[in-house]
């Protein structure tokens, strides 16, 4: 009785597979003749607001048992050969060159090599490791750049003088602890109130932020921060580098938080007005700004404000990533908003620190497209 069923579930099975794969041919034969008309209009291969449609397209419609990141990545897979498909059509490498950024190195470091880390408790999840090491890749930079998961901050900046690190930068939940134990700190920083980046020079270390720059290139993707008006919700360490960003950028900003005294703190350490949450729907601005974690994966389902209110601004940013559309952007996007997520904000500031350690111009474009092909990739 089971052998009978096992057979005919594996008769089943080739049924499928016999239909997959002619849909998969079918599918390389389209690519193929969408790749003979980018040839003709001189386009390039790789779109990624198409490939990112085709994920979103993939979300909304699996009905399981399979999950979305699973599904991402049997696609990912179709997608990178349909590329390939097009790059031999179009006599285009791009994507060689996804690939090759977002592979491992294994090229061995030697005693000229410059280390630098990251340090932060909990640290795996951090994606800086790899827009730094795909940086330092691209521009053929002697360099490396780990995660140390930090037990003791103390200890961990005397061993970076010790070892040598180069520079770090400095994640949850040390950014504010880190200020007692360097040696100097940039006057931006100071007024932020946290650290983000160290560098090394001699023995010294310095104490730089450039969260807020990453902040201001970020909505500045969307409209000017200077005379608009921007509503931010949340008050934590996020909250005081947008809200630092725009005000030093000549932006107006209402301060909307959870919790009243941490709220008021923040905008009285800025001047700001204060708003508390369950108030949002008595105010409106240009902006509307998230820096709170709620909608990030995996409660993908929540929003920090009811979504009535969205229509009442031009622009909605989330400065979530994970997931890099959330329920607050979606709903946004149908109240016909301007919208943006965080990985502009996490590639411009890491951006900024390898400016910074480097003297070179960040590769910001590989930049993000790892953190893309990471998130879409690798799920969550
Ligand atoms: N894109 C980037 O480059 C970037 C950079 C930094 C951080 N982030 C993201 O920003 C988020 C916040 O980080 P953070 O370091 O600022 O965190 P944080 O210091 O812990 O602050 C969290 C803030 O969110 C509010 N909040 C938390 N849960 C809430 C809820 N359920 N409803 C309403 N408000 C809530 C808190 O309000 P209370 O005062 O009421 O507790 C607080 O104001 C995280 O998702 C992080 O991943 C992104």
């Amino acid at each position: 009785m089971s052998k009978d069923s096992l057979d005919t579930l594996r008769c089943k099975i080739e049924d499928l597979d016999t239909a997959l794969l002619k849909l998969l041919n079918e599918r390389a034969g389209v690519s193929r003749r969408i790749g003979k008309l980018k040839a003709k209009d001189g386009l390039g291969i790789y779109d990624r607001d198409r490939e990112e449609s085709i994920y979103e397209y993939l979300a909304r419609h699996n009905k399981g048992p399979l999950k979305t990141s699973e599904i991402n990545r049997i696609f990912s897979e179709i997608i990178s050969v349909s590329r390939k498909l097009q790059s031999a059509v179009v006599g285009d490498d791009t994507e060689s060159q996804v690939k090759s950024i977002a592979a491992v190195d294994t090229s061995t470091p030697s005693k000229n090599t410059s280390v630098y880390g990251i340090f932060g408790n909990p640290v795996a999840h951090s994606m800086s490791p790899l827009i730094h090491n795909a940086a330092f890749r691209l521009l053929g930079i002697d360099a490396i750049y780990l995660p140390f998961e930090v037990k003791d901050l103390q200890g961990a900046v005397a061993g970076m003088r010790v070892l040598q690190l180069r520079g770090a930068s400095i994640t949850h939940p040390f950014k504010t602890k880190i200020i007692g134990l360097i040696d100097e700190i940039d006057v931006t920083a100071k007024e932020v109130g946290a650290v983000n980046t160290l560098i090394l020079d001699g023995d010294s270390i310095r104490g730089i932020n450039t969260d807020w720059t990453g902040a201001v290139r970020c909505i500045e993707g969307l409209l000017p921060v200077k005379g608009n008006h921007f509503v931010v919700v949340g008050a934590g360490g996020a909250a005081r580098a947008v809200v630092f960003g725009i005000t030093r950028e000549g932006g107006k900003v209402t301060l909307v938080n959870r919790t009243r005294d941490n709220g008021l703190a923040l905008a009285e350490a800025f001047g700001l007005p204060f708003v508390p949450l369950g108030e949002i729907e008595d105010i409106s601005g240009d902006c509307l700004i998230n820096t709170t974690p709620v909608g990030m994966y995996p409660d993908v389902a929540e929003m920090p404000i009811p979504k009535g209110v969205l229509s009442r601004y031009k622009a909605v940013v989330d400065i979530i990533y994970n997931p890099f559309k959330t329920r607050l952007l979606t709903e946004a996007e149908a109240a016909g908003c301007m919208t943006k997520n965080g990985i502009d904000m996490f590639v411009f500031q890491g951006a900024e620190q390898f400016r910074i350690w480097t003297g070179r111009e960040a590769p910001v474009k590989e930049m993000k497209e790892v953190v893309y092909h990471r998130l879409l990739v690798s799920g969550h």
